[in-house]
């Protein structure tokens, strides 16, 4: 059922908690592979998981074998990193190039990544720098297809509390208003469908996915 099987990496996680749900709901997927460093709390039929070690290439390669589409929602945050740089760089650059590699070797004919709105590997702030780089070292692998998309902040229930960004979550929608569609807060089940709409359409070359676009995927 090779046609029907996608991989995810990041399902513990806002985006891939609700993008499994879509997948598991969508007929014309049959296989879900889950990739993670822990235990994960979906078990359905569908599911085949794999709890791997993300240093370890030939894990990531099985992990993405026979998948046409593998999503990567995997990153950090300055708090889970304690403000260690290298520590978020080994995460959201290191870690998903692994895996847009992984997905090169075995011919994955489409790898989508989510990144950030404001992206930009010439951004003198970490954050969307970071996020920039992975962005271009990403296009540069030259995949069949690859989707990156750049949510602006996410609103969604997490299982936990992040301060800074529950009273962003607060106040941005109250003053949504000023911002362009590009920037406006976007719900993570947005994101989320445009992942499963974009893994259907399958865009041959690099394709970069806008918040305003996302926003319209409610
Ligand atoms: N929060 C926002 O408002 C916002 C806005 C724009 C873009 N983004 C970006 O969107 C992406 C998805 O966001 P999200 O809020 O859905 O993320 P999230 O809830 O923080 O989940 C992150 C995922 O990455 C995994 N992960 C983190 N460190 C890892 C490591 N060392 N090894 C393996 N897996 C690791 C986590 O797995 P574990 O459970 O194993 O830790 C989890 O599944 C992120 O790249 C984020 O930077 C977020």
């Amino acid at each position: 059922m090779k046609d029907k099987q996608v991989t995810l990496f990041g399902a513990s996680g806002l985006i891939g908690g609700v993008l499994i749900k879509q997948l598991l709901e969508d007929p014309s997927i049959s296989k879900i592979k889950i990739a993670s460093r822990g235990p994960i709390k979906f078990v359905h039929e569908k599911i085949i998981f794999f709890q791997i070690s993300f240093s370890d290439q030939k894990e990531l390669e099985k992990s993405v074998a026979d998948s046409v589409v593998v999503f990567s929602t995997i990153g950090s945050t300055k708090a889970k990193v304690n403000g260690d740089k290298n520590a978020y760089r080994r995460i959201d650059f290191d870690i998903n190039l692994s895996i847009a590699k992984s997905c090169l070797k075995m011919k994955v004919n489409q790898f989508q990544l989510v990144s950030s709105g404001g992206a930009d590997a010439s951004s003198k702030n970490f954050y969307l720098k970071l996020k920039g780089e992975i962005e271009v070292a990403v296009f540069d692998l030259k995949l069949p297809s690859a989707v990156i998309l750049r949510p602006s902040l996410l609103l969604g229930k997490r299982n936990e509390f992040r301060f800074g960004e529950k009273i962003a979550q607060i106040l941005m929608p109250l003053f949504s208003f000023l911002f362009s569609d590009n920037y406006k807060p976007i719900k993570a089940t947005s994101v989320a469908k445009s992942m499963l709409k974009y893994s259907k359409i399958k865009p041959l070359g690099n394709h970069v996915i806008y918040n305003k676009e996302m926003i319209k995927d409610l």
